[in-house]
């Protein structure tokens, strides 16, 4: 694009950098270090408005849910076996955060972006008209073998994060319609499907609240990128100070199942 009507070609409204002044929204940068916690600048940079003392909280919690879950996650263990390949600790964390696909914190997109498809433009929906919604939703899933982001996990029957982030969500006034939606699938699936264990996982969880905190649904691979960046950078850390380089799966970790020596 050429320079007519003064618009250039890069443009943007999230970060202003003239004449030794940084403002982040319209606020300056000096005034915000030092006074405001980082999920507020957060907040601020990806939404445009200072958030409510509720909504810098509830988004600190979304952050501190994901930081960090373990060394066998995907995520971390590409990271530590980039590293181990004798790369730099930003590509290792890069490779990381490049597993964060639909089964591993990727999930959060998927899941808002159905739960914004189904209730925009509902939020006054009854109760009772979210448990109709839940059910048809469940039904539709089973009947046509949908996986539905948000719900299942590896590990947990109950994942223990999604149980304290609703809570922590209803003290700060984040149970809304999302929410229910969200808790009224799973309650579906206990019924309907009590033998697979579909609980409403922590990406699902995480998925309902920004919803109700009026996120778009694109922005959610990102707080967990923001959340879990930190987790991968300690993961990749602790590989450099503990590991020797060039790590091999151990051999009862793996085996040859091909076809066997040919003449
Ligand atoms: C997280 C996940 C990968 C765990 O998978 P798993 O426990 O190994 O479960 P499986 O893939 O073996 O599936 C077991 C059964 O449950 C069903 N199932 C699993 N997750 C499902 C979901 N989210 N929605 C509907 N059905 C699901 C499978 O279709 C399968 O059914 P079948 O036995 O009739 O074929 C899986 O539940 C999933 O893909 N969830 C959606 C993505 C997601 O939310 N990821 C974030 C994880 S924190």
């Amino acid at each position: 694009m050429s320079e007519t009507n003064s618009q250039k070609e890069w443009r943007t409204a999230i970060t202003s950098n003239q004449d030794g002044k940084i403002l982040i929204r319209g606020y300056n940068l000096d005034n915000l270090i030092g006074n405001k916690s980082y999920a507020e600048v957060c907040f601020l940079l990806l939404k445009g408005e200072m958030p409510t003392p509720n909504e810098a909280k509830m988004l600190d919690a979304i952050f501190v849910s994901s930081i960090d879950a373990g060394i066998a996650t995907p995520s971390a263990v590409a990271a530590r076996t980039v590293f181990s390949g004798g790369n730099s600790l930003n590509a290792a964390v890069a490779a990381g955060i490049l597993t964060l696909g639909d089964a591993h914190g990727g999930a959060i997109e998927k899941a808002a972006g159905m739960f914004q498809d189904y209730l925009k433009g509902k939020e006054n929906l009854s109760d009772a008209g979210i448990e109709e919604m839940a059910k048809n939703i469940v039904d539709d899933a089973i009947k046509n073998k949908k996986r539905l982001a948000g719900y299942g996990h590896k590990l947990h029957t109950v994942d223990p994060r999604t149980k304290r982030l609703l809570d922590v969500a209803g003290d700060l006034n984040f149970g809304g319609n999302y929410v229910k939606l969200a808790a009224a699938i799973a309650d579906e699936f206990r019924l309907k499907k009590p033998e697979q264990k579909l609980p409403l996982n922590v990406d699902g969880c995480i998925a309902a609240i920004i919803s109700d905190m009026g996120f778009d649904y694109r922005l959610g691979k990102g707080f967990f990128i923001i959340a879990r960046s930190c987790g991968l950078v300690g993961q990749v850390f602790e590989e450099w100070m503990r590991e020797k380089p060039f790590r091999r799966l151990a051999p009862h970790l793996h085996e040859y199942d091909g076809v066997p020596e040919r003449g």
